[in-house]
């Protein structure tokens, strides 16, 4: 208890430096989706694990990914080979010398896992302050990565850096910590390394921090996460691009047969309309949609200023809550071909592509998801078109268990510093390594994030609740320590 106290206390008294090594973490630009910005996404995880080796963690290294050659064989044409790309680096660090209990079993051992790479900040006309340079503004901290996930991703490591400062250089938990540099890509790279090497992150727990909390103060646990799959569709009709006045009526369209297609994957009452795509789909319990009834929640201040829209979409006969977190939705990112200039131009393109995603549910899984929506794009393919439908990347959905002595220690630990009763929720965001934590490593994954609703997460003005900031550092410094005794 004395440990825990003086680590609150630390925090307390250094809570203003943390935030200026924030901002300096939120000034480097490590978009991962983005080729030109390798270096940058390198330089945040040095700066990462440069932290971690400074505060008296172990064995702190970059670990270097890459996502594997994979071939996809489409049901006509020769089959495709997607070379091995080079990924972006994870940070690993450890401490496993924690006392063992009272009764000679062994220390805990928790996982801390965030991610360290951003969104692209675009469109940049709408942001107030530019997204690289953090600005504080009414007890907000506004940049691209405050609250996904660099924000969080510092609340572990100065939760870490209080506790040894506490313990006079030792924690009261072995602590093994994995940040990504690819989470909003998909995280193949880290994917692989838990395959190819799951006695490096072995643990009892994974402690996750990168979703929200359900309203300000109220402190959540996330306890399900839709699973996605991520997809291309490439639409080719002429060997080349034509003149429109000369050829139409006679070439086909891609960009039409795409449009097409889209128009067919889904109802207006957004019923995805591939064959059997909700045969595995689980209700969630009787006990679950009853707590989610007693949540929080104004439907019509969501649509107003959470979505910002006339009316919200979505399946008939199913409440937000449940379309968002419990049933499968789809969407289109993007479509990009044929002229979009200033001006017109008269042309038929011979190709275009479509950028269309799905989420998931318990019990889908992402390959006979992929497979289902693939057959069905095929076979509603307008004449004269040839498509390919690839597959980007996927994560499986997941739900995770609310009974086990970890979600006690969480609810205890947020109950000292929010003084309230914790909230179980779904997201109806993905991060795909929770999966593989589960499936692959069989540890329990709490998810605790102290993100807002309003923070907005891959839009402009993204925002970090500094508050929140604190009350979690202060959160799991409790936790650890509580699991440690
Ligand atoms: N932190 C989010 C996921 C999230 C958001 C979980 C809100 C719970 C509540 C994560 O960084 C994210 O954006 N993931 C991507 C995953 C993808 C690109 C594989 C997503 O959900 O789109
Ligand atoms: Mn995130
Ligand atoms: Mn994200």
């Amino acid at each position: 208890m004395k440990t825990t106290d003086a680590a609150v206390g630390f925090a307390k008294e250094n809570g203003e430096r943390f935030v200026e090594e924030l901002k300096a973490l939120l000034r480097i630009p490590s978009i991962s989706t983005d080729p030109e910005r390798a270096a940058d996404v390198r330089r945040a995880a040095e700066f990462v694990a440069a932290e971690l080796r400074r505060i008296g963690m172990e064995n702190v290294r970059l670990i270097e990914t890459s996502t594997p050659e994979t071939v996809l064989a489409p049901s006509s044409g020769p089959a495709q080979v997607i070379p091995e790309r080079k990924g972006h680096p994870l940070v690993y660090a450890d401490y496993l010398h924690a006392a063992p209990a009272a009764d000679g079993r062994p220390a805990t051992t928790v996982l801390l896992y965030g991610h360290y790479d951003v969104q692209p900040p675009e469109p940049l006309d709408e942001w107030k302050s530019p997204p690289f340079e953090p600005m504080e503004r009414d007890g907000d901290l506004f940049a691209r990565g405050a609250a996904d996930d660099k924000g969080q991703v510092w609340m572990h490591v100065k939760a870490l850096e209080s506790l040894f400062a506490a313990g006079g250089g030792r924690l009261p938990v072995n602590v093994r910590v994995i940040v990504e540099g690819e989470e909003e890509v998909g995280g193949e790279g880290i994917a692989a390394f838990v395959r190819e090497h799951p006695d490096e992150l072995r643990a009892d727990v994974a402690l996750v921090s990168d979703s929200e909390m359900f309203a300000p103060d109220l402190p959540t646990l996330c306890v399900g996460l839709r699973g996605m799959i991520y997809t291309e569709i490439e639409a080719r009709g002429a060997r080349t691009d034509l003149h429109s006045g000369m050829y139409g009526g006679a070439a086909p369209n891609p960009l039409v047969a795409l449009a097409q297609i889209i128009a067919q994957l889904k109802d207006a009452a957004g019923h995805i309309l591939i064959p059997h795509f909700y045969d595995r789909v689980a209700a969630p319990s009787d006990a679950e949609l009853k707590a989610w009834k007693a949540l929080p929640f104004d439907e019509e201040h969501y649509r107003e200023t959470e979505v910002g829209s006339t009316v919200l979409t979505g399946e008939a006969g199913f409440s937000v809550l449940e379309r968002t977190w419990a049933r499968p939705t789809l969407d289109v990112h993007g479509i990009a071909g044929g002229f979009t200039g200033a001006g017109a131009k008269t042309v038929i393109p011979a190709r275009a592509v479509a950028k269309v995603s799905i989420r998931l549910v318990p019990e889908m899984t992402p390959a006979e998801s992929f497979a289902l929506f693939k057959a069905y794009v095929e076979a509603i393919c307008p004449a004269g078109i040839t498509l390919e439908v690839r597959l980007i990347h996927s994560g499986e959905p997941i739900v995770v268990s609310t009974d086990n002595p970890y979600v006690r220690a969480a609810t205890s630990a947020m109950r000292a510093v929010f003084g309230k009763e914790t909230v179980f929720v779904r997201g109806g965001g993905s991060i795909p390594i929770v999966g593989d934590f589960i499936r692959e490593l069989g540890t329990p994954a709490l998810l605790m994030g102290f993100g807002l609703p309003d923070d907005n997460l891959h839009a402009p003005n993204e925002k970090f609740h500094l508050a929140n900031f604190h009350r979690g550092i202060e959160s799991i410094v409790r936790f650890l320590a509580s699991v440690g005794a």
